[in-house]
């Protein structure tokens, strides 16, 4: 049997619809979007209208020109970073945070630009938004919070934060990489003023597609300039949105995905999707939690969270028992940091790391019945 949990670095599989979306642009499209005007390659400009307005209806957002393309929530974030921040400035954010978000900060102060607090977590993955209150200072510019933990699936109190933001005057910033398509988003309702998504994880596209919501007003500085199709004459960038973010050639085979996936998604409805994943979670975390010597971290298995559990076997090697379960019973996990040392400090995890079982749209009941029993025969294996 083949498991696959890997689904917080990329989902697998896609749903079907996905599939024919992109062989039938690869096949009958395949223009440049954006550049002509001969009729494919406007059918290629529509598949990235469409998923701009499909996005704005997932996220809440007020219109589809408040959706900006990008690759992937890497570059997303450092368009959002890179753009905003001026000399001088302060960001808030915490221990959560994915090196998307904290690697472009290092950056950004070792070169005397910025500086920035981050707020700890405690030892479930938990942020307190009284600790990020406390953090702001005179001259914050932003506040930059990991929706859902990409290591343990811990849920930020992103409502409560972009609340104490809006108060404060500051920009929020949502890192949605892990919940972006499996957990409901109201970009109004959460205070949020820049969220960053990915396609290939829970917006079930594939790789190379990622973007931003800007709430109207928020003006970012380009980070990647180049031609946009639009006032060519020009030797600078155009002013107005998308085309300010948005040089070079799109990943139009991608968005023609990501338009498939978000059809599929809002057709079975993101709440329902939320509550198999938890279903699944539970079903899962009731039964490590039968196996000695497995640790599990993160909030109690009470508490609602992302479909993302982190655990070690008392006594054995993480990379070992991430090889074994590939080898022995074709289970693909994690292991190690996952990109996010400074939560696994807050985990008391740090540096060996963790065994990460993410889960999909698309793992059964029978899958993690199997886990569960590989899980026991390794443990009596190893140790
Ligand atoms: N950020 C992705 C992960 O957590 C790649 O695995």
């Amino acid at each position: 049997m083949k498991v696959y949990l890997d689904n917080s670095a990329t989902s697998w599989p896609k749903p079907e619809v996905v599939y024919q979306a992109v062989d039938r642009f690869a096949r009958e499209i395949g223009a440049n979007p954006g550049r002509s005007s001969y009729e494919s390659a406007l059918e290629s400009g529509r598949v990235l209208l469409e998923a701009r307005t499909l996005l704005a209806e997932l996220f809440h957002a007020p219109n589809p020109s408040s959706i900006v393309l990008a690759f992937n929530a890497t570059d997303a974030l450092n368009m959002a970073i890179k753009g905003l921040l001026e000399p001088g400035d302060h960001v808030v954010t915490t221990s959560m945070e994915h090196n998307s978000v904290l690697r472009p900060l290092t950056g950004l102060a070792r070169r005397g630009i910025i500086d920035f607090t981050i707020v700890p977590a405690d030892n479930q993955g938990r942020i307190d938004p009284e600790q990020v209150a406390a953090a702001i200072k005179d001259n914050t510019r932003l506040i930059a919070v990991n929706h859902v933990s990409n290591v343990v699936g811990t849920i930020a109190p992103v409502k409560e934060i972009g609340q104490i933001a809006r108060d404060r005057g500051v920009t929020f910033l949502v890192d949605a990489a892990q919940s972006a398509g499996n957990t409901v988003i109201d970009v109004q309702e959460m205070n949020i003023d820049i969220l960053a998504f990915t396609g290939h994880k829970a917006l079930l596209g594939f790789q190379g597609t990622g973007g931003l919501y800007l709430r109207p007003g928020i003006v970012l500085k380009p980070w990647r300039e180049g031609g946009t199709g639009s006032l060519s004459e020009l030797d600078t960038q155009p002013e107005f949105l998308p085309d300010r973010l948005e040089a070079g050639t799109h990943n139009a085979h991608g968005w023609a995905g990501v338009v498939a996936g978000i059809k599929y998604i809002l057709a079975i409805g993101v709440e329902e999707i939320n509550a198999q994943e938890w279903a699944l979670t539970q079903r899962l975390l009731a039964g490590l939690a039968e196996i000695p010597k497995i640790q599990v971290y993160g909030p109690d298995s009470s508490v609602r969270r992302g479909p993302i559990v982190s655990f070690n076997i008392s006594g054995a090697d993480g990379g070992q028992v991430g090889y074994e379960l590939a080898e022995r019973y074709g289970i693909m996990t994690r292991t190690g940091l996952h990109c996010a040392p400074h939560a696994h400090k807050s985990l008391g995890t740090f540096p060996e790391g963790t065994v990460r079982l993410s889960l999909s749209h698309f793992t059964t009941e029978e899958e993690i019945d199997y886990t569960l029993k590989s899980l026991a025969d390794l443990v009596s294996i190893l140790t």
